[in-house]
């Protein structure tokens, strides 16, 4: 309102002003004030007042002086005359569209914000008065390049040009503030490349490079930065990174990648990543890692994997993760984990595998964590795991949080968590529940450790517990009259064959349910897709409700390949039945005499 008044009257509430009490700090020709501004210590805010241009006469006690979000254009260097004292000058959010000339207090300034404005040029001559520079922000603004001559010879140790259009780099762009920047930030502009060695910023601790167009990174992309601490390049459409694309960055802490396009995570990228504690690579397309991927990374203590393509974890997916301490793989496919898979992440703290396809990792596998010494945290919800065996967590005695919710949870061994003294929360939400009488410890469990409020849990069998929580049903409708979830009558033996001959593998269950029933064999903990099998159902007894499921699988012509370990998985509407592995030998004419050959029989009834 000040600011609108004619000149005299403009100066009668300045002297009034004047009079005020002033804010402590203030140093200088008495402290006043300039009115429509607000003034706090050696602050001057003139901030959101709509100028076009500086009305009245900036007091020069002011160090720091706050002009941002007006309309101004120009700046009279006049204005800015008397500053002796002027170290921060905010600019940004105003209609400027070059570095503003404020004559010779330019020298003085450390802190210069200049973001949002309309400056399409960062000039030598223009920045070269400001002398003392720290920190420059020229965060969106429209510079669409950097070249040799834009920046002068500066003691910058911020410089922020996030949302521009910078789309090239020159050679040597950055070399006149290589004695003292410390972060850069270029998120949100045009770049497509790292030209090889562009950055040689030996004090750089921090760099960013978000949201650019970046789709390759060449080896030695980032050679020059010693002293990079952290380096971000999420949502660049990174597809490829080149072996040696981060070598020379030996002290690294955090490398940031979330959502690009990688596929694989090799040692060639990681090359020299010697201090890498925290790596971020989420919401890639990630399928594979390689053996021998973390040779360089030793110290990682975080890892995240989430979202991903990610199928298989293998035996040799994290080695040498010895500190590790956080692995985020949810939201992946993850069918398969090698026995093994975890072996060595003994420093491991959190294991996140929520919403993937685990299923006969936990139901049949022999303590598939059982190496996580330390593992505090679990997450497995969102899978499709139907049981859970005593096997199951073995191993896991420092677990303090498990969560299986969702999954269609149909039963849980007797002591299957027993071992987990410091188990504090148990999340479970299960209406697929069998209720029998192998269920009935598990109400007063829950009751015992206090995990009821964690816990959903109803049953789907027998028909008249259908829907009942199970801490409604009286523990004596806990029975076994049934058993609907298949059980293994014939296991598959384990044999020798020569080669060239077939053979077979035969393996039975039965039910009490007529729900209809699965088959599958598997081969080293592997599905069988194209196998040759043959599945049969008959009732086992005249009058009785007990069906038999017969399935056989054929080999043809078996070779050393067929060598293995077969196991059939039964499934029905209740649950799978995994059966022994069997082992196949086979053996070469020319070993004939030493081995016997022995084919099984069916056991078709
Ligand atoms: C810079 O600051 C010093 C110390 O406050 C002061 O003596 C000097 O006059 C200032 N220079 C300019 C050009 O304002
Ligand atoms: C560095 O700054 C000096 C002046 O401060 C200038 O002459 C030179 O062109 C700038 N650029 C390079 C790459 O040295
Ligand atoms: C990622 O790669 C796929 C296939 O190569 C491509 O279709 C997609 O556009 C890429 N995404 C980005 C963000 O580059
Ligand atoms: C388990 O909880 C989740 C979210 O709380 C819900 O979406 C899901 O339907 C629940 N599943 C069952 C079987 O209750
Ligand atoms: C259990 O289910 C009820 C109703 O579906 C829901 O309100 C509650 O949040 C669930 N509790 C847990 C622990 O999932
Ligand atoms: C193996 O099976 C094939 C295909 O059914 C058959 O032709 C062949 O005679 C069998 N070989 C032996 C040794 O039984």
């Amino acid at each position: 309102m000040c600011a609108l008044l004619p000149p005299p009257l403009f100066s009668f509430f300045f002297s009034l002003l004047w009079a005020l009490p002033i804010a402590a700090g203030r140093t200088g020709d008495g402290g006043a004030c300039l009115s429509a501004c607000t003034c706090a210590g050696d602050l001057l805010d003139c901030s959101a007042l709509r100028w076009k241009r500086v009305r009245g006469e900036i007091p020069a006690w002011v160090a720091h002086l706050d002009l941002s979000r007006n309309k101004l254009q120009l700046i009279d260097a006049i204005v800015f005359a008397k500053l002796r004292h002027l170290n921060e000058l905010k600019l940004n959010n105003n209609e400027l569209d070059s570095v503003p000339d404020l004559g010779p207090c330019s020298s003085n300034i450390t802190v210069l914000n200049l973001a949002n404005n309309r400056i399409s040029k960062v000039l030598l001559e223009q920045l070269q008065p400001f002398q003392s520079l720290e920190i420059l922000d020229l965060s969106n603004n429209n510079v669409a390049e950097l070249r040799a001559t834009s920046f002068p010879a500066l003691p910058l140790k911020f410089l922020f040009m996030n949302s521009n259009r910078i789309s090239s780099l020159e050679p040597g762009c950055f070399s006149n503030l290589s004695a003292t920047l410390q972060v850069l930030k270029l998120n949100r502009n045009r770049l497509s490349s790292i030209p090889a060695k562009i950055f040689q910023l030996p004090n750089l601790q921090h760099l960013e490079l978000n949201r650019n167009r970046v789709k390759r990174v060449d080896g030695l992309a980032f050679h020059g930065l010693h002293s990079l601490k952290s380096l971000k390049m999420q949502r660049n459409g990174i597809g490829k990174l080149m072996d040696g694309a981060f070598w020379g960055l030996s002290n690294m802490e955090t490398l940031q990648l979330e959502h690009n396009n990688l596929t694989e995570v090799s040692k060639g990228w990681l090359y020299g990543l010697l201090m890498l504690q925290q790596l971020q690579l989420s919401h890639n397309a990630i399928a594979r890692i390689r053996p021998d991927a973390w040779e360089f990374c030793q110290k990682l203590s975080e890892l995240d994997l989430a979202s991903n393509h990610l199928t298989r974890l293998e035996e040799s997916s994290f080695s040498g993760l010895s500190v590790l301490d956080r692995l985020d793989i949810s939201d992946n496919r993850v069918s398969f984990i090698a026995d093994g898979a975890f072996r060595g992440l003994s420093h491991l703290q959190t294991l996140d595998l929520r919403n993937n396809d685990i299923s006969w990792t936990i139901e049949d596998m022999n303590g598939p964590f059982s190496a996580l010494d330390h593992l505090r945290q679990l997450f497995l919800q969102g899978n499709q795991i139907r049981s859970i065996t005593k096997k199951s967590f073995s191993g896991l005695d420092t677990l303090m949080h498990l969560d299986l919710s969702n999954n269609a949870i149909m039963s849980i061994q007797v002591n299957a968590f027993s071992q987990m003294k410091q188990l504090e929360e148990l999340h479970l939400n299960t209406s697929s529940l069998l209720c029998d009488c192998q269920l009935k410890w598990l109400p007063p469990w829950v009751a015992e450790r206090r995990f009821a409020p964690f816990i959903n849990a109803s049953c789907a069998h027998p028909q008249v517990l259908k829907g009942r929580s199970v801490f409604a049903v009286d523990l004596d409708d806990f029975v076994c009259d049934d058993f609907p979830k298949p059980q293994i009558t014939v296991q598959p033996e384990t044999q020798s064959a020569l080669r060239g001959s077939n053979v077979t593998f035969v393996c039975s269950a039965a039910s009490s349910s007529d729900s209809p029933m699965t088959f599958a064999w598997k081969k080293d903990n592997e599905g069988l897709s194209d196998a040759e099998v043959h599945n049969e159902a008959h009732l086992r007894a005249r009058g009785a409700d007990v069906t038999e499921y017969t399935t056989v699988l054929h080999l043809r012509q078996v070779d050393f390949a067929s060598e293995g370990k077969y196991q059939c998985v039964i499934s029905n509407h209740f649950g799978s039945s995994y059966s022994n592995k069997a082992k196949l030998t086979v053996n070469s004419k020319k070993r004939r005499t030493m081995h016997s050959v022995k084919y099984s029989h069916n056991h078709f009834r």
